[in-house]
């Protein structure tokens, strides 16, 4: 499965969702998982995130870990989104923010 990491929050720029083949996307108030029982691995969700957030389950980087369990919870408690939306409203400045876990709202 495809995972996304720490710097979706407070971003949530949307541009992954509209070519997600099978609407694995779940949205959250500042943050969007994937759905592991709905991605199939196709990878084009990849390069359309402004901030590279989303990275293949095995590469993952060592940091980003917990991101895993956390699509996978968060994906049962979120409802599941298909079209791209404007960007959270300070996208552009949360974007250069390296450590902003804090920020995630459930
Ligand atoms: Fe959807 Fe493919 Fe991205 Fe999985 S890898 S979330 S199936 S676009
Ligand atoms: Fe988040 Fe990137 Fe999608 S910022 S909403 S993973 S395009």
């Amino acid at each position: 499965t495809f995972v996304v990491t720490e710097a979706c929050i407070s971003c949530k720029y949307t541009d992954c969702v509209d070519v997600c083949p099978v609407d694995a996307f779940r949205e959250g108030p500042n943050f969007l998982v994937i759905d592991p029982n709905e991605c199939i691995d196709c990878a084009v969700c990849v390069p359309e995130c402004p901030v590279a957030a989303i990275y293949a389950e095995e590469d993952v980087p060592a940091d980003q870990r917990d991101f895993t369990p956390l699509n996978a919870e968060l994906a049962r408690q979120w409802k599941p989104i298909t079209r791209t939306k404007p960007a959270l409203p300070d996208a552009d400045a949360w974007s250069k923010v390296q450590d902003k876990r804090e920020e995630l709202k459930r």
